[in-house]
């Protein structure tokens, strides 16, 4: 049996984040709302506890956890040689949306880091994801709360969704605030390395990191070689085929060509080309504003899904700011393909589309 609890985002009420805190503390599984995404939540100390999450997924156990904390004295707890330039990262960037790996302490359950030497910790900044941890009086192990594979769940509909009955609560807290994942990374002797980009930016980072690089996975290059396991894990994907190409107009013009052979689609775009599209537009924001298309873009894949369309195109987006993080996504939900202009599109998408058409016969 999984209980909703409805909390006020901003204020959320004690009593009710108590009842959450102590399933926590008793070895339970809690979904919760973070800055970000929706997380799984689970007493990071407890192996018993933290397996739960796994199953719960239905997540390899070589994927490690991020491990919530809501005060810098928890950081001792899971990390030992903490180096010195954390204070003043952790200063600067949390509570927030900032995950960095660091040498893990033995306190640490094993399933969380599968077995690594390193633990990804992050303090979030939503009211509810704080007062959660403090009130659970442990650091909180917590994947984003969807089933493995699965669009991250920016909302408590998204967790229900995917996770009813396979947990003990869902905290419904609204929809989360940058819609996208946090930033993660790796501590380097110049400054750090970027292994998935969130919503702080490198250019942000690097104020308190020094040199920031940004990792070619980062980028969205085939993970076969991966530095961190869930980068080769497919990810992020909606049921169905999704299409990216490489601009705005060769979206109108793709759409069309498709609409005259018959073939429907939806679309995912921003509002000022949605008019243009043949395909069912399905809307990311109004254009210019990135930190709306992250908001939106899990969901828009989820909508996607729930249309019931073979396949959707997508355009691109500028791989500046959260727009790194975006393209991020938006690859691997592609499956790591741009496709081209002109007969090249085409072949593809009929090739989609009647891939698209056998599944759905075989479902
Ligand atoms: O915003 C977020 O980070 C959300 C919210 C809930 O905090 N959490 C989240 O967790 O996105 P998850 O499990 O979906 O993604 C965590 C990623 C995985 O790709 C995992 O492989 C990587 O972090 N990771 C965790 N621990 C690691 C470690 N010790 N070394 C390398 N990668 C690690
Ligand atoms: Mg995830």
């Amino acid at each position: 049996m999984t209980k909703i609890l409805k909390v006020d985002p901003v204020t959320p009420d004690i009593s009710v984040v108590r009842e959450a805190a102590s399933i926590i503390r008793n070895g339970g599984t809690v979904i919760f709302p973070t800055e970000t995404v929706y997380g799984l939540g689970a007493n990071a100390l407890d192996e018993v506890a933290t397996r739960k999450i796994f199953k719960a997924k239905g997540r390899p156990s070589d994927n490690p956890l991020i491990v919530h904390i809501s005060d810098l004295d928890q950081l001792y707890d899971v990390c030992s040689n903490i180096p010195v330039i954390m204070e003043r990262i952790a200063k600067k960037f949390w509570p927030g949306p900032l995950s960095v790996l660091l040498p893990k302490s033995e306190r640490v359950a094993d399933s969380v880091t599968a077995g690594l030497p390193t633990v990804a910790v992050r303090m979030p900044a939503h009211p509810v994801a704080l007062s959660l941890i403090r009130e659970s009086h442990v650091p909180v192990a917590a994947p984003s709360a969807n089933l493995s594979t699965r669009p991250s769940p920016t909302s408590a509909k998204h967790a229900i969704q995917d996770l009813m009955g396979r947990v003990d609560a869902i905290i419904d807290g609204g929809e989360t605030f940058f819609g996208i994942e946090s930033t993660i990374v790796m501590l380097s002797e110049k400054g750090a390395t970027v292994l998935r980009p969130g919503p702080y930016s490198p250019d942000e980072l690097a104020s308190a990191f020094g040199e920031v690089d940004v990792s070619v996975f980062a980028k969205g290059k085939p993970s076969d070689e991966a530095l961190v396991p869930g980068m080769k894990y497919r990810h992020y994907a909606p049921l169905k085929p999704l299409l990216m190409v490489p601009d705005k107009e060769t979206l109108v013009l793709v759409s069309e060509e498709l609409f005259g052979a018959g073939l429907e689609h939806a679309v995912l775009c921003t509002s000022d080309v949605a008019g243009r599209v043949k395909g069912k537009s399905i809307i990311l924001g109004q254009g210019e504003d990135l930190y709306e298309v992250a908001r939106r873009l899990f969901s828009a894949m989820r909508e996607f899904d729930e249309s019931g369309l073979p396949f959707a195109l997508v355009h691109t987006f500028p791989e500046r700011g959260i727009g790194l993080a975006i393209m991020n996504r938006l690859k691997k939900a592609c499956g790591g393909t741009v496709v081209a202009r002109g007969s090249e599109a085409i072949r593809l998408l009929t090739k989609a589309s009647r891939l698209a058409a056998e599944s759905m016969h075989s479902m």
